[in-house]
């Protein structure tokens, strides 16, 4: 069940981040310099809207934001583990702060996300890295203010890491680093267990957030300007079974996704809603009728399918056949012709043939993604593929790697060819970071499309003519004076 977290305890919050803003506003008067803090930030969407949270909360206590860890006061590791690759790295990194801490002993160093739900990073952490001396988790961020004041009043090193995980934070606050577009969260958690995946274990059993509070924070978010939100959570498709009481299941029953989507579109007048992840044994018929009744429902869906050989499937405990994944991409694309699909694909799962590689190839080429997000298998410590004897050897899995990428950025190119001369429809972001002359945005699809303009048309929904296509985005003709 889902307790949201009570408003005194995020008002006691309020107050140790008031405490810290005192501290941090004397020195500030002292030495004319506010304190700095810099989020270093790993990992997927919900991490990057975890650090907008840090992030608020730095603000609040008074410390200025910077983006070198070079002379900064707070340095915060937001931890993916995932892969083992993002985790070698902040190990790399934290080893490096070694001497800068030397230097600068009153500097703090916190870790937190999902590396430190797992005992064993943090007992490594604790180790061999003394100059960490804050450690949270992710189901206690809302805790990281008070931490953070134990920390730097009594100058010890905090650890904190298991907390109920049953519990969702409200009204904490947050810097957006977009004023365009914004990510909400829906819910939090996974309860799948796929057998490669050690996001069950970091992030805890689903957990729902009340429809209304989203979309009061929708409504929020459409005031302050905000043109396009993306739903958040790990499986987006089982919102609301978690509010399910299973005495009493149909009175319980709540708004389950299809509902929620609706609620969104009946309730605001934001322009663009797309979500993110969902996953391929829970997207309902339901869903698909909403996502084709309301224009404001992106036209696009990610949806993983990490393989395409039914037996690695079941081995992955994904719970469905490759053939049916086809026929539920063939439904989805029977109602919303104009949808765009993108995958994820995991390479050298245990026990992976050539064969089962080739079935994957074969359903990549059925389906034509326009992206995949490809990886390479990563031996994960507490999953079941981790136990597996029959780890695929490591040259055979890049080159199965490669050969997929190929294949992929061949399809992608192709469809991508197809714009050309179409007429899109782009939401603006802002101007392109490598041309300055040009402005960047997506298309519903989420193709991102770069155009000259004479006019500022960030934040607006332009018409703009393909004029060149690359791999990866759209070139578009100048934007002149139209406006949808
Ligand atoms: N190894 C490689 N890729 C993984 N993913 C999840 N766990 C692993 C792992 N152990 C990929 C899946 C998932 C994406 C977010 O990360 O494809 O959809
Ligand atoms: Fe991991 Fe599977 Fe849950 Fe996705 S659905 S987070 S891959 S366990």
């Amino acid at each position: 069940m889902t307790v949201t977290i009570p408003q005194e305890e995020i008002e006691k919050q309020y107050r140790y981040m008031s405490e810290i803003k005192q501290i941090n506003d004397v020195c500030f008067a002292k030495n004319n310099v506010r304190k700095r803090a810099i989020v270093r930030n790993f990992g997927c969407q919900m991490n990057e809207h975890d650090a907008e949270s840090l992030s608020g909360m730095i603000l609040q206590m008074g410390y200025e934001l910077c983006d070198s860890s070079e002379g900064s006061d707070l340095i915060i590791f937001n931890t993916c583990c995932v892969r083992e690759n993002a985790e070698l790295k902040v190990y790399g990194l934290l080893g490096a702060l070694k001497k800068m801490k030397k230097e600068n002993p009153d500097m703090v160093i916190a870790v937190c996300g999902c590396m430190t739900e797992q005992p064993q990073v943090v007992e490594e952490i604790k180790k061999k890295f003394k100059n960490v001396e804050l450690i949270f988790g992710t189901h206690n961020l809302h805790r990281f203010p008070e931490l953070l004041c134990n920390c730097i009043s009594n100058r010890k090193a905090v650890y904190e890491t298991s907390h109920t995980e049953g519990e969702v934070a409200e009204g904490l606050p947050i810097l957006r680093e977009n004023n365009i577009k914004a990510w909400v969260t829906i819910m939090y958690g996974c309860n799948n267990f796929c057998s490669y995946c050690i996001v069950p274990y970091v992030r805890g059993r689903e957990r729902s957030r009340d429809s209304a509070e989203i979309i009061k924070e929708i409504q929020e978010l459409e005031k302050q300007g905000i043109k396009e939100v993306t739903l958040l959570g790990q499986n987006v498709n089982s919102y609301g079974k978690d509010k399910i009481n299973p005495e009493d299941p149909e009175s319980s029953k709540e708004m389950d996704f299809a509902d929620l989507l609706t609620a969104i579109c009946e309730n605001t007048k934001i322009e663009r809603i797309r979500f993110l992840t969902s996953h391929p044994k829970d997207l309902s018929d339901k869903l698909i009728s909403v996502m084709a009744k309301y224009p404001a429902i992106c036209k696009y869906l990610h949806l993983p399918v990490q393989s395409g050989s039914t037996k690695v499937l079941k081995e992955m405990n994904r719970r469905y056949t490759k053939e049916q994944y086809l026929n539920l991409i063939e439904k989805i694309r029977m109602q919303i012709p104009s949808i765009a699909i993108t995958t994820d694909i995991i390479v050298g799962f245990p026990g992976e043939t050539d064969e089962d590689f080739e079935e994957t190839l074969n359903l990549v080429e059925q389906v034509r993604y326009e992206s995949a997000y490809t990886f390479i298998y990563s031996k994960r410590q507490g999953t079941p593929a981790a136990e597996r004897e029959d780890q695929v050897d490591e040259n055979i899995v890049k080159e199965h790697f490669n050969k997929l990428i190929e294949i992929q950025n061949r399809i992608s190119r192709e469809i991508n060819d197809t714009y050309l001369g179409k007429r899109v429809k782009v939401l603006v972001e802002g101007k392109s970071r490598t041309d300055i002359k040009k402005y960047t945005g997506r298309t519903q699809e989420n193709k991102i499309v770069n155009f000259e303009s004479d006019i500022d048309v960030t934040g607006r929904i332009v018409e703009v003519e393909i004029s060149n296509v690359q791999t990866w985005s759209l070139d578009g003709n100048k934007y002149l004076t139209e406006e949808i």
